[in-house]
């Protein structure tokens, strides 16, 4: 059926496309007819920074940006939900056109630049929502916000989305916030840690309630800098790692029709950098700390190979464009069948 339903999307332009799917999902889950409508996955309980997920496969950041359609993406069968990135205040983000498919390639280039509604619209969303799972609410900075400052901004988002996450993503690897990136390396990732993780520590007091830290990094990293990033996590007590973003690489897609447009490219491309980068940090954290694996899932044989290189969760979001809601069935399947 999502054959069908994508022929129809992919003659729309694609932010028109993105803004119908929440818009159908949204009311497809109001109605509960997303479960009737997908063959649901197996259940493939798994336990990971002490939540219990009921399958390992996730919805990645950034397609529900403003928790619009919470009920709707768990209801096809997502074993969780990650919402966000949301910033303090509303932004429109970049100017449209920032959202380009690239189909040869199963590719995405966008720079949205984290338009969103900000967190007060994002937690209404959030208590309205019927969903009892696992909830992950990543947050930003303003793109306004000096970098110099940008602690500020990911603190007051944290309090305010604490108690009503199960856990906390900290996007430092979007692309198209400029300077972000600069909060993955040496001091300033040191003190975004640490700020972090003493807030974490209050607020556990506050609400009686340890909720996980996650951070999201880029996939532009030498193996060097990766094995700095996980060490750093590793002594700031950071509950999990996310590998990765987006790539400003265009490796693979030279050539093809909208390479060339400024953003983070995402799917098919992505995935073996991804996956080597999942494969450093498992090296190095050698089971300390958990990674949860985004980057070019398009096949259930993906998911599989992220969990073989050392994730313990897998995230989609261009697979899902692609693929449809039956992508996440085929990755909890393939996981399912790896050797124990
Ligand atoms: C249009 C678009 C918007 C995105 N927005 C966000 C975002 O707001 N926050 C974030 O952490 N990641 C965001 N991402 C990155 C995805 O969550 C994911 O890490 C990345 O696309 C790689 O996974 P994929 O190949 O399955 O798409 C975005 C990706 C796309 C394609």
């Amino acid at each position: 059926m999502y054959t069908l339903a994508r022929e129809l999307l992919f003659k729309l332009s694609p932010e028109t496309s993105h803004e119908l799917s929440i818009d159908l999902i949204g009311a497809g889950g109001r109605l509960g007819l997303n479960k009737l409508l997908t063959k649901q996955p197996l259940s493939l309980p798994v336990s990971v920074m002490g939540l219990e997920f009921p399958n390992p496969v996730g919805l990645a950041a950034g397609l529900d940006k403003n928790g619009d359609a919470i009920d709707g993406f768990s209801q096809l069968g997502f074993g969780f939900v990650e919402i966000g990135t949301v910033t303090p205040r509303p932004q429109p983000g970049n100017p449209k056109p920032r959202l380009f498919r690239l189909p040869e390639a199963e590719g995405v280039i966008n720079r949205m630049g984290f338009n969103n509604y900000g967190v007060d619209h994002l937690l209404a969303r959030v208590k309205a929502a019927k969903y009892k799972g696992v909830l992950g609410i990543n947050i930003g900075k303003n793109f306004d916000t000096p970098v110099e400052n940008a602690v500020d901004d990911y603190l007051l988002c944290l309090d305010k989305v604490y108690q009503h996450a199960s856990y906390v993503t900290v996007n430092v690897s979007s692309p198209n916030t400029p300077g972000l990136r600069s909060l993955q390396f040496g001091d300033s990732l040191k003190q975004l840690l640490e700020a972090l993780h003493r807030r974490q520590e209050d607020l556990t007091e506050q609400y009686g309630k340890r909720v996980p830290l996650a951070i999201k990094i880029a996939p532009d990293m030498s193996d060097e800098e990766t094995i700095q990033v996980a060490n750093a996590l590793l002594n700031a007590e950071m509950d999990a790692v996310i590998a990765t973003n987006t790539t400003l690489s265009r490796d693979g897609v030279e050539g093809l029709e909208y390479a060339t447009e400024a953003g983070g490219l995402s799917g098919a491309p992505v995935r073996d950098k991804s996956t080597h980068i999942v494969r450093v940090l498992s090296e190095e954290l050698k089971g300390r700390m958990p990674i949860i694996a985004v980057g070019g899932i398009t096949e259930g044989k993906h998911a599989a190979e992220k969990i073989q290189a050392g994730a313990s969760l897998v995230q989609i979001y261009s697979g899902f464009i692609y693929k449809g809601p039956a992508l996440i069935r085929e990755a909890v399947d393939a996981i399912a069948a790896l050797p124990k």
